[in-house]
C-alpha cells in the first residue's frame, strides 16, 4: 500500500451526485414508489467501498463471508467475532448504503434472549444498521424490532438450514411449501421485519409474496418481480472458484483480470524490470557523488532526510 495515499475517512467525490443516505425507512419508500432496490453483500473496506461508490442501497456483510472470504465449506462455522470484524470494516467504508449484518449460526439459535442479545452487539459494536436473520423466527424478529433494530427476515432456500435441507436446493415447489412460505413472510412483516430476502425460490412465489407484502422483498436466485435484487460481491465478478448457479450472473471477469495483473508482475519482478528508475527513490546530486567515490560508505542521516 502507498504510504501516502490511504484515503481511510475521506468522503468519496463520486457520491457526491448520488440520493441521501439510504435507512429502512427509504427502502420502504422505494417499494411504495415501484423503484427497484440494489443490494450487494461486500466484507472488507475497500470492497465496501466500491460498493458504495457504485450507488448500491443496501450492503450486506453476509455470512457467505465463511465461504467467499475465510475457505469454509458452507457458512455454518462462522462466527460472532468474525461477522463482527468484517461489519466495522464495511461500515468504515461506506456513507450511503444501508449496512446490514447477517447473523451467524449459533448466534441466534439457542434462545431469543441470546438473539437479542446478539443484534444488539452488532448495532454497539460494528455500527451495523440492521441485522438479518434466516428461517421463519417470528418471536426473535419481533423482540429485535422491539429493540429498536431493524431487522430482515430471509425465507427459501436458508443457507444456514442446509444440513436439514439435505443440499442447496430451490425451495416452495409444492403447494403446502408454498402455502408455508406465504405464511411465514406474512408472519415476520407482522412481527416487525423491515424487509424480507427471498432466496432460491420460483419466480411466480417470489411474485405474489411481492404483491401481498407491505415490506420490501429482495430476491436472489427468485426472479425479477421481486422489489429488489442481492448478489453476492464474489459471484457478480466472478471471484470465486466454483461454477456459477443458475441466478448469478457475472459483470466482470475479475478473476482473469488478477490473474493477468500479479503474472506481469512476477515477470517484472523476475526481469528486473520493476520497480523502474521512476519508482525508486533518489538521493540528491550533492550526497550522490561522495556515495559513488566511497562506495560502501554511507551519506550523513542530515543529507539523506532532505531526499
Ligand atoms: O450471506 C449472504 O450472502 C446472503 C445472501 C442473501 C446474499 O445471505
Amino acid at each position: 500500500m502507498s504510504l501516502t495515499s490511504f484515503p481511510g475517512g475521506a468522503k468519496s467525490p463520486r457520491l457526491a451526485s448520488l440520493t441521501a443516505k439510504i435507512t429502512m425507512p427509504a427502502l420502504s419508500e422505494m417499494k411504495r414508489q415501484g423503484k427497484p432496490i440494489s443490494a450487494l453483500t461486500a466484507y472488507d473496506y475497500s470492497s465496501a467501498r466500491l460498493v458504495d461508490e457504485a450507488g448500491i442501497d443496501l450492503i450486506l456483510v453476509g455470512d457467505s463471508l465463511a465461504m467467499v472470504v475465510l475457505g469454509y465449506d458452507n457458512t455454518l462455522a462462522v462466527t460472532m467475532d468474525e461477522m463482527l470484524h468484517h461489519t466495522r470494516a464495511v461500515h468504515r467504508a461506506v456513507q450511503r448504503a444501508f449496512v446490514v449484518a447477517d447473523m451467524p449460526f449459533g448466534s441466534y439459535h439457542a434462545s431469543i434472549a441470546e438473539g437479542l442479545s446478539n443484534a444488539i452487539r452488532f448495532v454497539k459494536e460494528s455500527g451495523a444498521e440492521a441485522v438479518k436473520v434466516e428461517g421463519p423466527r417470528i418471536e426473535l424478529v419481533r423482540a429485535i424490532a422491539n429493540a429498536e433494530i431493524p431487522v430482515i427476515g430471509h425465507l427459501g432456500l436458508t443457507p444456514q438450514s442446509l444440513h436439514r435441507m439435505g443440499g442447496y436446493r430451490v425451495q416452495a415447489r409444492t403447494a403446502e411449501t408454498i402455502r408455508q412460505i406465504k405464511a411465514d413472510a406474512h408472519a415476520l412483516a407482522n412481527a416487525g421485519a423491515g424487509a424480507l430476502v427471498l432466496e432460491g425460490v420460483p419466480r411466480e412465489v417470489a411474485e405474489e409474496i411481492t404483491a401481498e407484502l407491505p415490506i420490501p422483498t429482495i430476491g436472489i436466485g427468485a426472479g425479477p418481480a421481486c422489489d429488489g435484487q442481492i448478489l453476492v460481491f464474489h459471484d457478480l465478478l466472478n471471484l470465486t472458484p466454483i461454477p456459477p448457479a443458475k441466478f448469478v450472473r457475472h459483470y466482470a471477469d475479475a478473476s482473469a483480470l488478477i490473474h493477468t495483473a500479479i503474472e506481469n508482475y512476477r515477470e517484472d519482478v523476475e526481469h528486473r524490470t520493476f520497480p523502474s528508475d521512476e519508482e525508486s527513490y533518489h538521493l540528491p546530486e550533492t550526497a550522490r557523488r561522495p556515495l559513488k567515490a566511497n562506495r560502501g560508505e554511507l551519506p550523513r542521516i542530515s543529507t539523506l532526510r532532505k531526499a
